[in-house]
């Protein structure tokens, strides 16, 4: 089977959230997409190693929100490469409550839907979980993030909890050399400026160590 097949898929990015218990949830996922319209449907793909998953499967709720090209590698190396019971994802974000008093953010964001889970179907690394839209809410007419637009533009990474994992990006060909050497993190896309990279430097987005980080 030729894989770059799947390459041809587009996407856009979103997250989505989820409140269990007294704590709140959150993850990034290009996976978000309406399948019906009567009744209102959405589904994503997440991964069984996802906190805010299980938090989804056990509240019976999520609300998902579309980014906007504004949302920058620290919203996107929060919510799509940390996890949510280590850090409080929403700590340094303007949020409001849906009705379900799940967190959603209010800024980066184009448009947010309230879901209650309608079903969902194991595929073996990840869940399709099926949500029925309660409640809709545009937030701002800011062109929304495409899945190209974030590897191309802001030129971050996927880790392999994504259903879309292409493994790590290289530099574009194109690209003109920089005049300083910089270091990319192969996981998350961050840029450190300088040369040599110090032994102990962690990235301050997903925290992998220099061992992760390739000469650009
Ligand atoms: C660009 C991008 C796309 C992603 N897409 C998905 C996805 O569709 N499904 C998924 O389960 N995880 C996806 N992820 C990974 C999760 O956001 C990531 O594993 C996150 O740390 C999970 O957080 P949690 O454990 O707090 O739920 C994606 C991450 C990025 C950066």
């Amino acid at each position: 089977m030729n894989i770059q097949a799947f390459f041809k898929l587009s996407y856009g990015l979103y997250v989505i959230s989820a409140r269990s218990g007294e704590k709140n949830y959150g993850c990034v996922v290009n996976t978000l997409q309406q399948v019906t319209a009567e009744p209102p449907m959405l589904s994503v793909a997440v991964n069984k190693n996802s906190v805010t998953a299980k938090a989804i499967l056990d509240s019976g709720h999520f609300c998902g929100t579309v980014l906007t090209e504004t949302a920058d590698l620290n919203l996107i190396g929060t919510f799509g490469f940390k996890n949510s019971e280590a850090v409080d994802k929403f700590e340094s974000f303007s949020t409001k409550e849906d009705e379900n008093q799940i967190p959603y953010l209010t800024e980066h964001v184009a448009a947010r839907y309230s879901c209650d889970v309608a079903g969902t179907l194991d595929l073996g690394t990840h869940i399709l979980i099926i949500g029925k839209v309660t409640e809709t809410e545009i937030l701002s007419d800011e062109p929304v993030m495409t899945y190209d637009y974030y590897h191309r533009v802001i030129k971050g990474g996927t880790p392999p909890t994504a259903p879309s994992y292409k493994g790590n990006l290289k530099p574009k060909t194109e690209e003109k050399p920089e005049k300083t050497a910089r270091w990319r993190c192969k996981i998350c896309g961050y840029i450190y400026d300088g040369d040599p990279l110090p032994a102990d430097y962690l990235c301050p987005i997903c925290g992998q160590g220099a061992d992760k980080f390739e000469k650009i």
